[in-house]
């Protein structure tokens, strides 16, 4: 495995329509465990192949909605479209690609994601909160859109700190 680099914005790759993955090879078991190690060092929830300068079809999302004492785990989605909705949330979002930017974007709460795996197969997977809101963000890589374009306020340092101390508060 080796690390990718990232692209961050400016880079044309993040603003392109994705193409399929048509072949389900040694190149693209390749590039997803290329990714998953580049995910896990920059300690994201998620990555797209074109934030890694290539335009195909192909993101991992972090599940990290997982029992107490249970490891977060990578789910690899090629060809992914989501199939169900429901319910809204407005968080602050960030992105590998946009480092040290956030902001309020509302996504839905529930999403159903029908995908093929590595050798081609076609599953289904559901995802709430986080999760729900890294498939949205991941799947909008694939058609170039990047979360600045969606949210509706970038949160100052100050506003971000705030944030969190409040969701802390609550805990
Ligand atoms: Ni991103």
């Amino acid at each position: 495995m080796a690390l990718r680099n990232i692209m961050t914005e400016g880079e044309p790759c993040l603003g392109k329509h994705c193409r399929p993955v048509t072949s389900f090879d040694e190149r693209l078991h390749t590039l997803l465990d290329d990714m998953a190690e580049t995910l896990r060092r920059s300690d994201g929830v998620g990555l797209a192949a074109p934030q890694v300068g290539i335009l195909r079809r192909a993101v991992l999302v972090l599940e990290t909605n997982v029992p107490e004492g249970e490891e977060d785990y990578i789910i690899e989605l090629i060809n992914p479209e989501i199939i169900e909705r429901s319910g809204s949330q407005t968080e602050p979002e960030g992105c590998l690609s946009v480092p040290g930017v956030y902001g309020m974007v509302e996504r839905p709460d529930y999403v159903k994601v029908r995908a093929q795996n590595r050798d081609g197969e076609t599953f289904e997977v559901e995802g709430t909160g986080l999760t729900a809101r890294c498939f949205c963000h991941e799947l909008d890589h694939l058609e170039g859109i990047l979360f600045t374009e969606k949210a509706e306020h970038i949160l100052s340092d100050e506003e971000l700190d705030e944030y969190y101390n409040s969701k802390h508060g609550e805990d």
